[in-house]
């Protein structure tokens, strides 16, 4: 076995989150709340061949777990095909999909016979009227019948919650007793201020400490799960009944200390960091025709020089606001995050 790659403070290339579109149907307000945006050109979107041979260089440098993403990932056509083809890596031990969980149900078997290993379905409030305005679409029920596709067809399920204070911070009890009925672990995401979020504030942030003292109130004493060696984003409670739930605090607790996680949009710009400025283009290098040790060589290269951790300078800016404007974002939609990968 070789050394592992390390970058430049000592972090593994452990997890790599690949973007397969940049498009969405829903327009969450965290997320997308713009009423229309410039899409990346067709052409410049890699093929699955393309992404599958990016995502096995990667593996061959110590990448274990592979995401996909996207924008909506469900909407790129024939989505099991690239899950098959991902699956057939015997070094990619773990294998998931980050979906809003709109198209999930009528997508799920063909998902879990290609290979599929686990979902995260996004799910921020368990009211239609509310995610009517949060996330702009009527089709709140259609997210229930694919959280229980998954539960049907028994693959690992987490939910994400995004809270934001005054939209959805009522809701944490509701949310966590749902995830048990459902054999899922909920994890509440704070609200960031990351790519296309315009609108954030840091009142509407509600904080780990404030998410723990209301779950508390509720349900009793909350216990940290320790798990020294842990890479995951999201630190792990359990409540007094066993059940587990996890709190991914990037905006005021950022972990980049730890962070093994890169990002490859849809276009192949490979992004270091959510919060990162620009990214590597490995689309131009692929269809140049480079061979496999030249791209493996670049990527090692590339990650040796990582030095980011974006979330810990944002968390010191004093007087915080939304990382761009709009303006920004029209520039280079790269920025956001439902290009980037959430
Ligand atoms: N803050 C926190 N999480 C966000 N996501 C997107 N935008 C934000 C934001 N501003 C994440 C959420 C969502 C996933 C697709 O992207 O976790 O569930
Ligand atoms: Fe919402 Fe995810 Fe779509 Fe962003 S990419 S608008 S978070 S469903």
């Amino acid at each position: 076995m070789a050394e592992p790659l390390l970058d430049a403070l000592g972090r593994p290339l452990g997890s790599l989150r690949v973007s397969v579109t940049d498009r969405c149907n829903l327009r969450c307000t965290y997320c997308m709340p713009e009423a229309d945006y410039a899409w990346l050109p067709r052409e410049s979107l890699l093929t699955f061949e393309e992404l599958a041979r990016l995502a096995r260089l990667f593996a061959s440098l110590g990448a274990r777990k592979v995401r996909l993403t996207g924008g909506e990932p469900l909407l790129r056509r024939d989505l099991p095909e690239l899950v098959r083809m991902l699956a057939h890596d015997p070094r990619i031990d773990d294998l998931a999909l980050t979906t809003n969980g709109l198209l999930l149900s009528r997508q799920i078997d063909a998902l879990a016979d290609a290979g599929l290993g686990r979902v995260t379905v996004s799910l921020d409030t368990l009211s239609p009227e509310r995610f009517l305005s949060l996330a702009r679409s009527p089709r709140h029920a259609d997210v229930l019948d694919g959280i229980e596709a998954v539960e049907r067809r028994a693959l690992g399920l987490k939910l994400n919650t995004v809270v934001m204070r005054g939209v959805n911070d009522d809701e944490l009890v509701p949310l966590l007793r749902f995830a048990k009925q459902h054999g899922a672990e909920l994890r509440f995401i704070e609200y960031m201020d990351v790519g296309g979020a315009t609108g954030w504030s840091a009142d509407e942030v509600v904080s780990r400490a404030e998410m723990l003292t209301c779950i508390g109130a509720e349900f009793g004493q909350v216990e940290e799960v320790a798990e020294p060696d842990s890479r995951a984003p999201a630190e792990r409670f359990r409540l007094p009944d066993g059940q587990t739930f996890g709190i991914i605090a990037s905006t005021t607790a950022p972990f980049c200390r730890t962070c093994d996680r890169s990002r490859i949009t849809a276009d192949g710009t490979w992004f270091l960091c959510l919060y990162a400025e620009g990214g590597l283009d490995l689309r131009a290098p692929l269809r140049d025709g480079a061979g496999d040790e030249e791209l493996r060589q670049l990527i090692a290269r590339h990650w040796a020089e990582r030095q980011d951790r974006g979330a810990e300078l944002r968390a010191q800016a004093p007087g915080r606001t939304p990382l761009y404007q709009l303006q920004m974002l029209r520039a280079d939609p790269h920025r956001e995050m439902h290009t980037r990968g959430g």
